[in-house]
């Protein structure tokens, strides 16, 4: 059966994931209540919502971090239940989280490789360094990431430089299928945030990879995805193509939801939602 209750088609194919009623509670507080979500092959879906909508929780559960107190998780249409980061990654899903994971003292070659090394000899295996370098260098310009050299330790890069490191390092993974990003362009400069903008088109262009990104700021989500989920007290409320809303409309929306929820009371300090760099 497929999630839906029909049964398992052609018609699905293109849908990498789907989420059924995800709810997730932390005690009294309750982050995700129903989320119903799904993803398509190749496509680019912005989460937006205010601070502590659910979120990152949501992204936490996707990756396999955090155990949901009940709903379904589909992927290809077929029901899982993640038990660990590593069991989704081996399902092809990887997450760049905010703090990135990289290893400032090492070079950049050494990051994409990291965990994953490449060695050569016979009883006494050595790190290939020179078939790392050149694999690293080949793969940045593969996805278009301009790096002056691998050799440089990542420490020494930009805040964009290392995300798009970050990236590129999730993404290398063979199996890769789902690509999840918290924040990404959180604190960047207008450089910065454009290396990364493209890096995300051209993931789910060139290499057909679906992508779920959360970003306040919805003048960049309006330029990378292909779809808007908008997610209000644990909750999908609104799910949009962009062609069907525009910039301003989801401004409006959300100002006018939060307005709502200060005059019931309910209201969390929200970060403005923002339509510039
Ligand atoms: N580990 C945790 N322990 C307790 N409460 C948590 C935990 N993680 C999240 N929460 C709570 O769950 C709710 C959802 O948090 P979440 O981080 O998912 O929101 P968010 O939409 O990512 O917000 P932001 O935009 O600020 O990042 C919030 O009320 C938060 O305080
Ligand atoms: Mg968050």
């Amino acid at each position: 059966m497929t999630p839906d209750g029909g049964t398992s088609g052609p018609a699905r194919v293109e849908e990498v994931l789907r989420t059924e009623q995800i709810s997730m509670s932390f005690g009294p507080v309750v982050a995700l209540r129903s989320v119903d979500l799904h993803l398509k092959r190749g496509e680019v879906l912005g989460l937006v919502g205010d601070n502590g909508a659910g979120k990152s929780t949501l992204v936490k559960i996707l990756t396999g971090l955090y155990r949901p107190d009940g709903g379904r998780i589909y992927l290809e249409g077929s029901e899982i239940r993640f038990r660990s980061v590593q069991h989704a990654r081996q399902h092809g899903i990887e997450t760049v989280f905010q703090d990135l994971a990289l290893v400032d003292e090492l070079s950049v070659y050494h990051n994409l490789f990291l965990n994953r090394e490449q060695t050569c000899g016979g009883w006494f295996r050595f790190l290939n360094n020179r078939a790392m370098r050149v694999s690293a260098k080949r793969f940045l310009d593969d996805i278009g990431v301009d790096i002056l050299s691998v050799d440089t330790p990542v420490a020494m890069l930009s805040g964009g430089q290392r995300q798009a490191i970050a990236v590129a390092r999730a993404v290398r993974q063979e199996n890769i299928k789902i690509l999840l990003l918290d924040e990404p362009l959180a604190a960047m400069g207008a450089k910065e945030t454009s290396l990364i903008i493209g890096l995300i088109k051209s993931l789910s262009k060139k290499s057909n990879i679906s992508i779920i990104v959360i970003d306040h700021n919805y003048t960049h989500l309006f330029e990378i995805c292909d779809r808007i989920n908008v997610i209000q007290h644990g909750q999908v409320t609104v799910d949009k193509n962009l062609s069907e809303i525009r910039l301003e409309e989801l401004i409006e929306f959300m100002v006018q939801s939060f307005r709502r929820d200060v005059a019931m009371g309910g209201a969390k300090r929200p970060e403005i939602p923002s339509s510039d760099c």
